[in-house]
C-alpha cells in the first residue's frame, strides 16, 4: 500500500516538471577580455650563476651574463620572447666574473660590460647580424686605484658610473678620456646606481648598509640616507623613473616588508609597502619601469629567494594612480621554477622577462601571439 501511494507522488511530480514551461534563456555575452598570455622558461647553457639582462637597443638580441664562469649569452629573441637561436661566448677565463651590462648611446650599437674579478670595463661589439659570431672587444677600460671590483656600470654622456662592490666606491670615468675620473667612498657594499631625473643627483644603494648614498655631481658632495628599521633593510634594485629615483628594499635572510622607496625632488624618501597576501612580505629584488610609464603608470618588481630560501621568486605589476604617489592594484605572477634565485627582470613592449640566477633560464612573460 505505501509502495503505491510514493509511486503516485513520483507520477504526479514527473508530470509536472514535463507540463510547466520552464523557460532558460540563453544570451552571448562579451568575449572580449584581456589578451591572452603565454609563459615560457628560455633555457641557457648551465652555470651556477646567471645575472644580467638587456636587449640590444633597436634590436631582437638579448645579452645575458653568466657570472660564475664569465660568459656572456647572445640570444635571437622572438616576439613572444621565445630564444631561437643561442651564442655563449666566455670573457676573459672563467674567473674574470663578467656581471654588469649596459647598452651605450655614445658608440651606437655598443654594450658596455664589467668583469668584476679583473677590475675591468669593457665596451662591446655584441654582433647583433651573427648570433654564432664572438662579440669583439672594442675598448677596455682598468679601474684605477682604489676601485676594486666594478659590479654595475652605466652611461650618462661621456661618463660611466660604476659601483665597486670589493672596495665599496663609485667610480665615475670619463670613457673618451679615462686619466679623468672620480672616485667616491662609500658604505658597504653598493650595488647599483641612478640618476635623479630631476635634480640630477646620483644615488646608489649600499647594500650592506641599508643606507642609500647621494653624490653630487657638481660639488661631488656625497650625503647619506639611512633607511629606517620599520621600512626595512638591505636596498638593492634602484632605478631612475617617472618622478624620481625608485628603488626596493629585500630585507633579511628570513623576511622581506614589501617595502620600496621613492626619492622625490628634494632627496626625501617615500616608502610604499604592497598589501598584497603574497606582497606584504615579499623580498623585492629589483624592478623595472614599464615601457610606457605615463599611460599605464606601472612599475614591474621582481621578487627573489636570493638570500631567503622561504620568500617566492615572481613577478609583481604595480598599477599607480597618475602622479605615482599611491598603489592602486598590485598583481602577482609566481615564476615557474620555485628557489631559482630570481635576479633581474627587463621589458619590452610584449614581454617581461626575468633571469632565473641558480637555474639557468631566462623566465619570459607575453602577450600570446594568437590575440588580435
Ligand atoms: C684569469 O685571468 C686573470 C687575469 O688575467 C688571472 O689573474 C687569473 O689567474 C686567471 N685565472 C685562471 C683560472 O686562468
Ligand atoms: C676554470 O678554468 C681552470 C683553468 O682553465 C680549470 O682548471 C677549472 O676547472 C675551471 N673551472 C670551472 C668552474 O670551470
Ligand atoms: C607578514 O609578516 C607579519 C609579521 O611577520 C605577519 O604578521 C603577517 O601576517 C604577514 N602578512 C602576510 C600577508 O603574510
Amino acid at each position: 500500500m505505501l509502495f503505491c501511494q510514493r509511486w503516485a507522488v513520483l507520477v504526479s511530480v514527473l508530470l509536472q516538471v514535463a507540463i510547466a514551461k520552464v523557460h532558460v534563456p540563453v544570451t552571448p555575452v562579451s568575449t572580449d577580455r584581456a589578451v591572452t598570455f603565454q609563459y615560457v622558461e628560455n633555457t641557457l647553457p648551465l652555470a651556477a650563476q646567471t645575472h644580467e639582462v638587456i636587449m640590444v637597443p633597436k634590436t631582437s638580441v638579448m645579452l645575458v651574463s653568466q657570472m660564475s664562469n664569465s660568459v656572456l649569452i647572445k640570444a635571437r629573441v622572438d616576439r613572444q620572447g621565445v630564444f631561437q637561436h643561442l651564442g655563449a661566448f666566455q670573457l676573459g677565463n672563467n674567473s674574470s666574473g663578467l656581471h654588469g651590462l649596459a647598452p651605450s648611446k655614445a658608440y651606437k650599437g655598443k654594450v658596455w660590460v664589467t668583469l668584476q674579478n679583473d677590475n675591468l670595463i669593457v665596451l662591446l661589439d655584441p654582433r647583433v647580424d651573427d648570433i654564432s659570431a664572438a662579440p669583439k672587444v672594442v675598448k677596455v677600460i682598468r679601474v684605477p686605484k682604489p676601485g676594486l671590483g666594478p659590479h654595475y656600470v652605466g652611461e650618462y654622456g661621456d661618463e660611466l658610473w660604476s659601483t665597486m662592490q670589493t672596495s665599496s666606491h663609485v667610480l665615475r670615468i670619463n670613457h673618451k678620456d679615462t686619466d679623468v675620473y672620480s672616485i667616491y667612498k662609500a658604505q658597504p657594499k653598493p650595488v647599483f646606481i641612478a640618476k635623479h631625473p630631476i635634480n640630477g643627483m646620483f644615488y646608489t644603494g649600499q647594500d650592506d648598509s641599508s643606507s642609500v648614498m647621494q653624490i653630487n655631481p657638481k660639488t661631488g658632495e656625497t650625503k647619506q640616507i639611512a633607511i629606517p628599521v620599520n621600512a626595512g633593510q638591505t636596498p638593492v634594485g634602484m632605478i631612475s623613473g617617472p618622478l624620481g629615483i625608485w628603488f626596493v628594499l629585500l630585507g633579511t635572510g628570513e623576511k622581506g616588508t614589501g617595502t620600496f622607496g621613492h626619492i622625490d625632488a628634494d632627496g626625501k624618501v617615500k616608502f610604499h609597502k604592497l598589501s598584497s597576501a603574497l606582497g606584504a612580505n615579499a623580498s623585492l629584488l629589483h624592478l623595472a619601469i614599464d615601457p610606457h610609464p605615463d599611460i599605464s603608470h606601472t612599475i614591474w618588481f621582481l621578487t627573489s629567494s636570493i638570500i631567503n630560501p622561504k620568500a617566492l621568486d615572481s613577478v609583481i605589476k604595480v598599477v599607480f594612480n597618475p602622479t605615482y604617489s599611491e598603489i592602486i592594484k598590485e598583481e602577482v605572477t609566481v615564476l615557474p621554477t620555485q628557489q631559482c634565485k630570481a635576479h633581474r627582470i627587463w621589458l619590452t613592449d610584449t614581454t617581461v622577462f626575468a633571469t632565473e640566477l641558480t637555474s639557468s633560464k631566462v623566465f619570459a612573460w607575453s602577450k600570446a601571439a594568437a590575440a588580435k
